[in-house]
């Protein structure tokens, strides 16, 4: 299908699905960036969607400021509901980034400092390191902490601990220093330290990157909260007050408020959650494998050759759970078994292709539902977790796409529309990964 065939009324949610695609470039291509570090892979050139070169650029927006106005005045009524229906202090809402920071990542917020200054970080569950832009910083948004009128804020040194565990520290005077890329960006941060607190807990002597300097667009623009496996990750800094154990639920990324949640520690995390085991890659430390045999569509469990689903830490093959995706991709092999039967099941309406997606319906369809078989648990994912629809109904998708040839293409991931509306447990210390469905947008 073409952009002609759409009527007028439904092209904005066309340029929107656009949009989507284009974030899926971005968003598959800062992960490959990511995983390129340890010399797998190859650089990409990535650029967001809303940056100057992008054609899908809106001309007119809400200005991010009045966007995050508006949500803090919802969000108020939100964490009070969230909290009147739960005991628990450590439940954090979550909300989708794309409504509220123009990203299409996940956000919470974050009180940083003494007395607490508020920021919407961005979630990463890929990535290990947390950073903040700081006052004085340049390439920033506006919002930025302001390191002066914070009484616990402190710089770290060169002789500090956590100046090893970061990539590149480069020691300017007394100031631990690191450079590093995040998609298209590069960071330039001082290693500092200072009070945060996503719940009611606050964590002291958190260690983050204070940006001094950014460049590109990828860096979400109050920060980023990495909740990887690695050393200075969430997990790893809040490991007594947390035990490296937390849950998500994330909500649809068309709804506007924060009715997701993050749940830190072992207390209160669903007691009877099916689990898969989680591997562990030395080499990408940061990521959440698990082991996926097969996949079903239907009741038909498809022909996929075992090399496409197998773990490797080696060559960073296997499957990774990952909430800064937004569509599932897998490897070549295994994504054309899925397709070929879905559009068989789907029967005879005409399949025609979208951006990135190849198998789209301009008619309204049946979809078999898709089940993921990993290691004693079985996923079966319901069609709101596999079509993305226009707007205004006409064109449906399914949401998924073979691996780019252009990166190193061995690696499925599990992206954040397939785990929308389901609460995902990461429980480090048994080495597990569990799924159960929740409607939380
Ligand atoms: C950080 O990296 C950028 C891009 O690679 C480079 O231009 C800059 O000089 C680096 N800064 C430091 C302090 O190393
Ligand atoms: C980073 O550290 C240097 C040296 O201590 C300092 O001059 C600079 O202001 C710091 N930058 C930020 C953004 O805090
Ligand atoms: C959040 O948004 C959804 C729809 O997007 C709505 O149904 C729900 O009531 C909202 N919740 C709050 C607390 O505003
Ligand atoms: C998953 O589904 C397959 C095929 O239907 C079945 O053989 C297997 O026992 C199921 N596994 C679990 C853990 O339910």
């Amino acid at each position: 299908m073409t952009s002609q065939s759409l009527n007028p009324q439904s092209s904005f949610s066309f340029a929107t699905m656009k949009a989507y695609l284009l974030s899926l470039a971005f968003l598959l291509c800062s992960l490959a960036q990511g995983l390129s570090t340890k010399g797998l892979g190859t650089t990409v050139k990535v650029f967001h969607v809303y940056s100057s070169q992008s054609p899908f650029r809106p001309s007119k927006t809400i200005s991010w400021e009045e966007s995050v106005l508006q949500t803090m005045a919802k969000d108020q009524a939100r964490l009070q509901f969230l909290s009147s229906l739960v005991a628990k202090k450590s439940v954090v809402p979550v909300a989708s980034g794309r409504g509220i920071i123009q990203s299409p990542s996940y956000i919470v917020k974050a009180k940083v400092g003494t007395p607490p200054q508020t920021l919407l970080m961005a979630l990463d569950n890929s990535y290990d390191a947390a950073w903040i832009p700081c006052k004085g910083c340049v390439g920033c948004s506006s919002t930025v902490f302001n390191t002066v009128k914070s009484t616990t804020f402190k710089t770290l040194g060169c002789g500090a601990p956590q100046c090893k565990q970061v990539t590149n520290p480069v020691c300017s005077g007394s100031t631990c220093t690191w450079n590093t890329t995040y998609g298209s960006s590069t960071i330039l941060s001082n290693l500092t330290q200072d009070r945060i607190a996503l719940s009611m807990d606050p964590v002291p002597n958190y260690a983050f990157g204070c940006i001094q300097k950014a460049t590109g667009s990828s860096v979400p623009p109050q920060g980023l909260l990495g909740f990887g496996r690695g050393p200075l990750s969430f997990l790893s800094q809040t490991q007594n007050l947390y035990k490296s154990t937390f849950s998500y639920c994330l909500p649809s990324f068309r709804t506007l408020n924060f009715s997701g949640s993050l749940r830190l520690g072992p207390v209160g995390q669903p007691p009877r959650i099916k689990t898969t085991p989680l591997l562990k890659n030395p080499r990408r430390s940061s990521l959440y494998y698990v082991n996926l045999n097969g996949i079903k569509v239907g009741r038909k469990i498809v022909d996929i050759p075992r090399s496409a689903l197998a773990f490797n830490p080696t060559t960073g093959a296997g499957t990774i759970f990952d909430s800064g995706t937004v569509f599932t991709r897998l490897v070549a092999p295994a994504y054309i078994a899925v397709r070929n039967e879905f559009r068989k099941r789907v029967g005879k309406a005409t399949v025609s292709s979208l951006g990135g997606f190849d198998t789209c319906y301009s008619v309204p369809i049946v979809a078999p539902t898709i089940t993921f078989m990993f290691s004693g648990l079985n996923v079966t994912m319901q069609p709101e977790n596999l079509l993305i629809h226009s707007t205004a109904g006409v064109t449906s998708c399914l949401a998924m796409a073979a691996a780019p040839d252009n990166v190193n293409s061995v690696l499925n991931v599990i992206a954040s529309m397939q785990q929308q509306n389901h609460r995902i447990l990461f429980d480090v210390p048994h080495s597990r990964l569990g799924v159960a469905r929740e409607q939380c947008s």
